[in-house]
């Protein structure tokens, strides 16, 4: 098995033009010709993972609380895509599930984010890769990522041969290299507006392919690219897609 390294990858589905980690959102991505999508996975109080990146319902939905407070029963209706713009008025929180289905459907490539609520670092990874592993085939085109070092162990502990990514924050670690053979990765994530050249070209020195978060600006792609970064997540992939060096 060996990752398909992808050049763009699209933000929460492209969160630039639909509301985020919605259904529309990746049908928003594939519909451009995207060919991968990043999305984040959380657990509602029952435990069914769902597609959310905020611990809390306000700032996309149009109700409020804690994520890990709401049954999905209480969650499944809300509006989640009014919040952006009327026309995705009736959008709903995706489950895992029913991203997969979408996500296979439309052949896509998958990264996914496990984004836990806080002290639901263990048990997020084992629902959502528990999931996983009774309907995602393709390997090549799957990539497993968290800020949260014990939802990666857990992945690991599940599914060691399936593919990891180290996510770094803003925060450059020092024990990177450690890091890497540790969780024993198939890309490091970056934070585009944090990391240096230097950094950069430690973990090539290291080996590892680099992607890197959030970058919407076609000079900042250019740039990262130029210090010698594989790949970039976009809210707006369509526009990176069209103004980065894209090697086939
Ligand atoms: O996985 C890359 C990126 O999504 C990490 O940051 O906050 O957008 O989930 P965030
Ligand atoms: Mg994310």
């Amino acid at each position: 098995m060996s990752l398909k390294i992808p050049k763009i990858i699209g933000h929460r589905g492209a969160c630039g033009y639909a509301p985020e980690n919605t259904l529309e959102s990746i049908h928003t991505a594939a519909d451009m010709g995207i060919q991968w999508v990043e999305l984040d996975v959380k657990l509602t109080k029952d435990e069914v993972p769902i597609i959310m990146h905020d611990d809390t319902l306000d700032r996309t939905t149009n109700s409020t609380g804690n994520v890990a407070e709401k049954t999905y029963q209480e969650l499944k209706e809300l509006d989640a895509g009014s919040w952006y713009a009327d026309s995705f008025y009736g959008a709903h929180i995706p489950t895992l599930e029913q991203a997969i289905e979408v996500i296979i459907d439309r052949g896509l490539g998958l990264n996914l984010e496990i984004k836990p609520c806080p002290g639901r670092e263990k048990l997020t990874a084992e629902v959502a890769l528990d999931l996983l592993s009774t309907i995602w085939d393709d390997h090549d085109r799957l990539l497993i990522s968290s800020f949260q070092n014990v939802s990666l162990e857990t992945a690991m502990d599940i599914a060691y041969d399936w593919h990891r990514g180290l996510l770094i924050g803003e925060e450059f670690p020092e024990n990177i290299e450690e890091l890497i053979k540790f969780f024993d990765v198939s890309c490091v994530n970056v934070n585009a507006n944090t990391i240096t050249r230097e950094e950069v070209e430690q973990i090539i020195e290291i080996g590892m392919p680099i992607l890197s978060y959030t970058v919407n600006q076609p000079d900042q792609a250019r740039l990262l690219q130029s210090w010698g970064v594989d790949g970039f997540f976009s809210d707006t992939p369509d526009v990176i897609q069209e103004n980065i060096f894209i090697v086939h």
